[in-house]
């Protein structure tokens, strides 16, 4: 077991480069199995969830070589239908095999994902989506079968705009015959990062970045080379690093289109942020103001930002009220920033933070990835000692999050301890 140390209270001072998205390599590396020749993906960040779907697609009898941030899949040889319980638990993402397998093959067998703990997360929209393009799909003893004969485009209505649903239909849907519809679509970057790389392959999907959108099935898709894009997550925790820390960091390798959200609120509180074309710079000398957050799909702000800016708000000066209208159990992580001094109300899915003055270094639990990148904000800015556990959660989302920090100045390093 590993933890991760902070020595508190020094400030950001530097240039970090970010890595490629988590959520759009997840998508994509499986709808590489689609092709029926070698896909090339790039700039792929060195992750634990990358490394788990690499397992994955290996175990299904996919060839794969990867080298650096480079991974070469040929899905051609692609021999089950069928995958692994044991590494699916340990990710949400590895629900893109259902449409997935079953757009090229009419044929699927998953066990229920795994991943965060941050409520119920069920995968009704994904089912339901599934079975009007044609498939009969079971569930008995914790797996999801999904069968067709044929899948035929329809139009398909998302009761919300689900990200996972919206790309698993989008997945099966390039290879079912005729015109599928998805109507209340979700609209992340990963979305239109997605549905790029279905188009390099030969798939002929558009809207994607809108409500609407439209995929026309074709029978064969071919390989590709295609460049993830960066991580607006990882951007984002910098981000709100930088500014908890009152720092001066320039971010690199940023889409500053997908970051406006963030970028808005941190203004709001008095952070001073200049945009390039493919940068952001993050300084900030002054006490924040809190502001009021509500989480809502893109391009509102972000779910996943929430637990790294509530640290910002802990110690911004003013009453701030944050507002979960995603996940409804996203809030366990606040009880850890109590810990080191926060003062925090929760009352369902609003909660109300009271600034205070400075945070004081405590033991802390990653109750979930970004629960965890919220432990590291916090464990920067806070006095005296700040000891992170259950961090198998970050290095699932965050390449080399140390050695980025260490470069801006962080006092931050990794021990093994005995098992507890
Ligand atoms: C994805 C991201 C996650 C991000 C989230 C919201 C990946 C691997 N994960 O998760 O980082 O926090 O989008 O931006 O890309 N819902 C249903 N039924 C469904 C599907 C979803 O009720 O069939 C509900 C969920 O419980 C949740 C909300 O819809 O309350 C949003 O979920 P969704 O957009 O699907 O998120 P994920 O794909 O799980």
């Amino acid at each position: 077991m590993e933890k991760i140390i902070i020595e508190g209270s020094h400030r950001l001072v530097g240039e970090v480069t970010i890595s490629g998205a988590k959520n759009s390599a997840l998508s994509i590396l499986t709808a590489a199995i689609l092709a029926d020749s070698k896909c090339t993906i790039k700039n792929l960040p060195n992750i634990r969830d990358v490394a788990y779907l690499k397992d994955l697609l290996l175990q299904m009898g996919a060839k794969v070589e990867s080298n650096k941030d480079t991974m070469t899949i040929d899905g051609s040889c692609i021999s089950k239908h069928k995958i692994d319980n044991d590494l699916a638990k340990k990710m949400r993402a590895s629900y893109y095999f259902l449409g997935a397998l079953l757009g090229k093959f009419k044929t699927a067998e998953i066990p229920f994902p795994g991943g965060c703990d941050i409520g119920v997360r069920p995968i009704d929209l994904h089912i339901k989506g599934l079975e009007a393009l044609g498939a009969k799909i079971k569930i008995s003893h914790g797996m999801i079968k999904a069968k067709a004969t044929e899948l035929v485009g329809t139009e398909i209505y998302l009761d919300f705009s689900s990200v996972g649903a919206t790309i698993n239909i989008m997945l099966a849907a390039c290879m079912a015959k005729g015109v599928t519809t998805i109507e209340n679509a979700a609209k992340e970057p990963y979305i239109v990062d997605t549905a790029n790389f279905l188009n390099a392959m030969g798939a002929k999907i558009k809207g994607a970045g809108t409500d609407v959108i439209k995929i026309k099935g074709v029978t064969a898709l071919h390989g590709c080379e295609h460049t993830i894009i960066p991580d607006q997550m990882e951007a984002g925790t910098f981000m709100a690093a930088a500014a908890a820390t009152q720092g001066d960091v320039l971010i690199k390798n940023v889409i500053p289109t997908h970051l406006e959200a963030i970028s808005a609120k941190l203004r709001e509180m008095g952070v001073e942020i200049t945009e390039g074309e493919d940068t952001l710079h993050i300084r900030n000398r002054v006490r924040t103001k809190a502001v009021n957050i509500k989480t809502l799909p893109y391009p509102g702000f972000p779910t996943d930002m929430q637990q790294p800016m509530s640290v910002l708000l802990a110690l911004s000066d003013g009453t701030a009220i944050i507002t979960e209208s995603i996940f409804e159990s996203r809030f366990k992580y606040l009880d850890e920033l109590k810990r080191m001094g926060a003062k925090i109300k929760v009352e369902g899915r609003v909660a109300v933070i009271e600034g205070v003055k400075r945070l004081s270094g405590a033991p802390v639990y990653a109750t979930d990835l970004r629960a965890g990148a919220a432990m590291v904000v916090a464990g920067l800015v806070a006095e005296g000692k700040t000891e992170i556990s259950n961090i198998e959660h970050i290095d699932r989302g965050y390449e080399n999050l140390e050695e980025k920090l260490k470069n801006l100045g962080a006092k931050i390093h990794r021990i093994s301890v005995a098992e507890e």
